[in-house]
């Protein structure tokens, strides 16, 4: 395997808990510099799937959007988490903010809107692309670049993701 290889899962959520329980799967594998790239409609569930995230990585207190801080650093038990919302950003100001300190650092980095700075985010990451199919059915759409992300993806399949 080399880092040009793809791997691509589908997790069908058919309520809340269920994107819950993926956001808790994810946590539980991250490690430093791990990188989600979260898209998908307004209201889809990015915000939730982060919250879910970091509750798992063991942030404590409340992780509320980052639409207008653009980004929000936490201490969990085990990592740093840094959330980021880039609707707002314009691509001059995301140059500027030095990305890569976050996507390179000790923690895990989780971007929502991430396909608006798709030049920016490092190669090798994790995407989740949420569909909202109606009340709490979600169909997410994982595709992961490089060794690691490709092992998600092949895990989560084989946990049933495409079964349900
Ligand atoms: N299966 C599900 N997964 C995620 N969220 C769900 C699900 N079912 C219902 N919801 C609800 O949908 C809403 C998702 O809102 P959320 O703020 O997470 O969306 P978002 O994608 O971050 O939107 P925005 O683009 O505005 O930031 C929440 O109120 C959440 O409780
Ligand atoms: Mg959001």
């Amino acid at each position: 395997m080399n880092s040009n290889e793809k791997g691509q899962a589908v997790w069908m959520a058919d309520n809340e808990q269920d994107t819950v329980a993926l956001a808790e799967q994810l946590a539980a594998w991250a490690t430093p510099g791990t990188v989600l790239a979260l898209d998908g409609d307004l209201g889809a569930g990015k915000t939730r799937f982060s919250q879910a995230f970091a509750k798992a990585i063991g942030v404590n207190g409340v992780v509320n959007s980052p639409t207008f801080t653009i980004i929000k650093e936490y201490q969990g038990s085990q990592l740093p988490f840094y959330h980021m919302d880039v609707y707002r950003l314009s691509q001059t100001e995301a140059d500027e903010l030095g990305l890569d300190d976050y996507f390179y650092g000790d923690g895990v980095t989780i971007v929502e809107w991430a396909s608006l700075i798709a030049d920016l985010l490092p190669p090798e990451r994790l995407q989740l692309y949420i569909d909202h199919l109606g009340d709490e059915k979600r169909r997410i759409t994982l595709s992961g670049t490089g060794v690691l992300y490709v092992r998600w993806c092949t895990e989560l399949q084989a946990m049933g993701a495409s079964g349900k």
